[in-house]
């Protein structure tokens, strides 16, 4: 057979088109093709004009290829905060952005966005996540989706099925039933295919859908029935990274891509099970098509790319999206920007002094810059004299060294038999060497540090997998447990653990720290040695550092305390065990409080944490990760010049025992869905707990009267419902309006209600504004397990207008009877 020239843009339009290109390339070209050729590039074909595509990371930003030296992206607020924005326009304006920046660097997919629920508050990943609704994660998610592809840069919704936790996260298998995975878990998917997203990925854990129990890069029933088949998907099915571990039931099973490569469990495996009839060529030249269509739209093949069209200042675009997804979520007495302008500010708190950016894992971007609360308050009051106080480091491991500024460091590598094969100066150590000498098995990192400060100095070497650690002549570590590619896929070598060993100085003097490192080998990942040196400066204990912030808050006229997450807490690879904040932050804001009643609390955190002095503090904002211009976006909103206009969309718990689903620990490797469509706040209205702030929660800087509303059917076999409110403070605000279902009685399991419909509107202080919010018809749906279809069941149906899914404001109904609905205004 010879190679088809195919570089009419006509003939890779469709997938059709597709098809009949790819039945024309020889078999070893066509399953070469279908592993990747690196961590993020797919195989070129020239003969068919088709070059290398190329993904990258992910929900937060663009990373890129790493493959320009010191190379930096646009941070954005985390995707928890983009969803509080209730704001589908921001949202595919963001896309844009995403789409803007891959395109600057060098990318043709986005990994992102990511559609999981969060259906824990634990869920390590949750900060990724949009919502624990599935209508607002699909809302958001799908307009985030388009605006990467109305770039020409594909977007790649993940991860496909029920993906909603952490712990097991390469094993786990998700027992969900039919109705909770269309009503919940499915539908921001359902939604992405029909906008038209060009790919997707399948996810590491496995599914039992009552049909089909099987990891989802072989699960044939959930990608090939249903994505495929029934929803019509004609994009690329590609596995999480390292996720696919067969050829013939990854390949019959729908799996389109493995990722990363070369080698893995396709290439030669795959290309004999063809051979061997254990997989057909037709799934094969599918899988080519679906690839050649994903290049040709994103202009890797037959076309130019689509050119960039997005051009507005993205740091202006992230602080806005930032302060304007902050949540208010108590405001009593004087709002800050009510106040006279500050002559003193006292910034309180861990994260006040080290704001946390972006949560752990594959989503992390390295923006350029990082405007701290400091530095945003300077620029706000430039006549504020600002005084930073920690209040005491929550973080369990000490600071990274700066090993150049203290000393000097070497790097031996050794062979399999002790033989060293180089040795070159490792000063500038950054905490890997990921560029090792091919027979490297260990290294050898001899630094040597400077300690001129008299005290107790605290010095650590955070490590994975084989090692000796040796510090000042003190054994602090050993192990001989390797680790792989797991030491990623489990984020431990992101912010890996190290014993601290105390090191007393009465002089300055010299140290030595010996870290033996064996070389792990990560599969996809490469070749490395990892060792992070940290060092703690002799310094003020924790309660003296307390006792200097709360005289700070006392002394000064706006006291602002910053608490939150970390790294520690928050990150892909494992799930929280505890909602508390991490270290002695309740104390401090207690003790802060106690003081200045006045103080405004900033929570910056994306997953709900809980906040016992909540009903003590008079001005509470959830910052989320906010992005890299963090300490602009909290000046804007603390100046009053941008209303914090978010709203919560999860529930804020008041107590841990309350959380419908407190842990995702699976038993003998399964996690069981048996809170079914009873998701997050779904759960919190079953249970009728009260939480500390409910789902749809968020005062803005104005106050809102709900005067009048009227429901009617809608052309789609949905309702329509018209909404009026009035802006009741005395500045221009804007209010999200929402819509809660309540179905009538009958033979299905429903909710007691959930989110319709959402709409935002702004109003000037006194103005009454109406809106007319949409509930489409598959929103007030059911689907049916036993006919297994949709199903619209007749009867009485009540909207529920409100703030909040605990505050609603006014009700109405419609009567829906098949085949015609009648109305019925409340
Ligand atoms: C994550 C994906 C990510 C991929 C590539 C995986 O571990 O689950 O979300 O896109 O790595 O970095």
């Amino acid at each position: 057979m010879t190679t088809p020239s195919l570089t009419a843009p006509e003939a890779f339009a469709t997938l059709a088109d597709c098809r009949a290109a790819a039945r024309a390339l020889p078999l070893a070209d066509k399953v070469r093709l279908l592993t990747g050729r690196s961590m993020w590039h797919l195989h070129a074909l020239p003969g068919i004009g088709l070059r290398p595509v190329t993904f990258s990371d992910g929900p937060v930003g663009v990373r890129g290829l790493g493959e320009v030296e010191g190379a930096t992206s646009i941070l954005f607020p985390t995707p928890s905060a983009v969803a509080a924005t209730w704001d589908v326009a921001l949202a595919f304006e963001v896309g844009q952005a995403f789409g803007r920046e891959a395109r600057d660097h060098g990318v043709d997919v986005v990994l992102a966005p990511q559609v999981n629920l969060q259906r824990t508050p634990v869920g390590g990943r949750h900060f990724e996540c949009f919502s624990e609704d599935p209508f607002l994660t699909s809302a958001i998610g799908v307009s985030v989706a388009s605006g990467i592809q109305d770039q020409g840069v594909g977007a790649c919704m993940k991860h496909y099925l029920a993906n909603d936790s952490e712990t097991e996260r390469t094993t786990y298998v998700s027992r969900v039933g039919m109705q909770a995975l269309r009503e919940v878990y499915l539908a921001p998917f359902e939604d992405a295919v029909r906008a038209g997203v060009w790919s997707v990925m399948a996810a590491y854990n496995g599914a039992d859908d009552g049909i089909e129990a099987a990891p989802m890069t072989e699960h044939r029933h959930l990608v090939v029935d249903i994505l495929k088949d029934e929803l019509g998907f004609d994009g690329v099915v590609v596995s999480d990274w390292e996720a696919t571990r067969t050829a013939t039931a990854a390949a019959n099973g729908g799996l389109d891509l493995v990722m990363p490569g070369p080698g893995g469990p396709w290439a030669e495996r795959l290309l004999a099970a063809v051979e061997a009839g254990r997989v057909s060529e037709r799934e094969i030249d599918d899988k080519v098509a679906r690839l050649l269509l994903l290049a040709h739209r994103v202009g890797a093949l037959g076309a130019e790319p689509a050119p960039v069209t997005h051009a507005a200042d993205l740091r202006a675009l992230v602080r806005r999206a930032a302060a304007s997804s902050m949540v208010v979520l108590r405001r009593e007495g004087v709002a800050p920007w009510d106040r006279p302008a500050p002559t003193t500010i006292a910034l309180i708190g861990a994260n006040a002094a080290r704001p946390h950016v972006l949560g752990g894992g594959s989503s992390t971007v390295h923006p350029a810059h990082v405007a701290t609360p400091a530095e945003g308050l300077a620029v706000r009051w430039p006549d504020a004299r600002i005084v930073l106080e920690r209040g005491g480091d929550p973080r369990a491991f000490a600071p990274r060294l700066d090993v150049a500024a203290r000393g000097a460091a070497t790097l031996v590598q050794r062979d399999d038999a002790g033989i060293e094969l180089s040795r070159t100066d490792a000063s500038s150590w950054a905490g890997w060497d990921k560029d090792l000498h091919p027979h490297a098995r260990s290294a050898e990192l001899r630094i040597r540090v400077r300690l001129d400060e008299p005290g107790v100095h605290r010095l650590s070497v955070g490590t994975v997998g084989a090692h000796r650690i040796v510090i000042d002549g003190v054994e602090a570590s050993a192990s001989e447990a390797a680790v792989g590619v797991d030491c990623v896929l489990d984020s431990s070598v992101n912010n890996p653990a190290g014993i601290e060993v105390d090191v007393a100085v009465a002089e300055a003097r010299e140290i030595e720290i010996l870290a033996t490192l064996g070389v792990i080998d990560a599969g996809g990942y490469g070749r490395f040695v990892r060792a992070e040196p940290r060092h703690a400066l002799p310094g003020p204990t924790a309660d003296q550092e307390i006792e200097a912030a709360v005289e700070a808050a006392r002394a000064a006229d706006l006291a602002v305390v910053v608490v939150g997450t970390n790294e520690e807490s928050e990150s892909e690879g494992w799930d929280r065990t505890t909602l508390a904040l991490p270290g002695r932050q309740d104390e401090l804001v207690a003790r802060v409080l106690d003081v200045a009643p006045d103080a405004v609390i900033v929570i910056n955190a994306g997953a709900p944490v809980l906040l016992p002095w909540l009903d003590r503090a008079r001005t509470v904002i959830w910052a989320w990760f906010p992005g890299q211009e963090a300490g602009h976006a909290l000046a804007d909103v603390l100046a009053g010049a941008v209303e914090p206009a978010g709203r919560l969309p999860w529930t804020l718990p008041a107590s841990a025992d309350d959380v419908p689903v407190p842990h995702a620990v699976p038993d003998a490797g399964s996690l069981s869905y048996d809170d079914g469509v009873h998701v997050g706040y779904r759960g919190w209205e079953r249970s009728g707990a009260t939480p500390a702030a409910p789902f749809g929660h968020g005062l803005g800087w104005t106050g809102w009267r709900y005067d009048d509303v009227a429901a009617a059917p809608a052309p789609d076999g949905g309702v329509e419902v018209d909404v009026a409110v009035t802006n009741t403070g005395d500045r221009e605000g804007r209010e999200v309006i929402q819509v809660y279902v309540e179905a009538p009685a009958g033979a299905h399991e429903r909710p007691v209600r959930w989110l319709g419909g959402f709409v935002a509107v702004h109003a000037r202080p006194g103005e009454t504004v109406r809106a007319r919010v949409p509930v489409a018809r598959r929103r007030l749906e059911v689907w049916d397990a036993e006919a297994a279809s949709w199903a619209l069941p007749n009867g009485e149906y009540r909207l529920r207008v409100g703030r909040s899914v605990r505050d609603l404001r006014l009700d109405t109904a419609v009567r829906l009877e098949a085949p015609e609905p009648v109305r019925r205004d409340g």
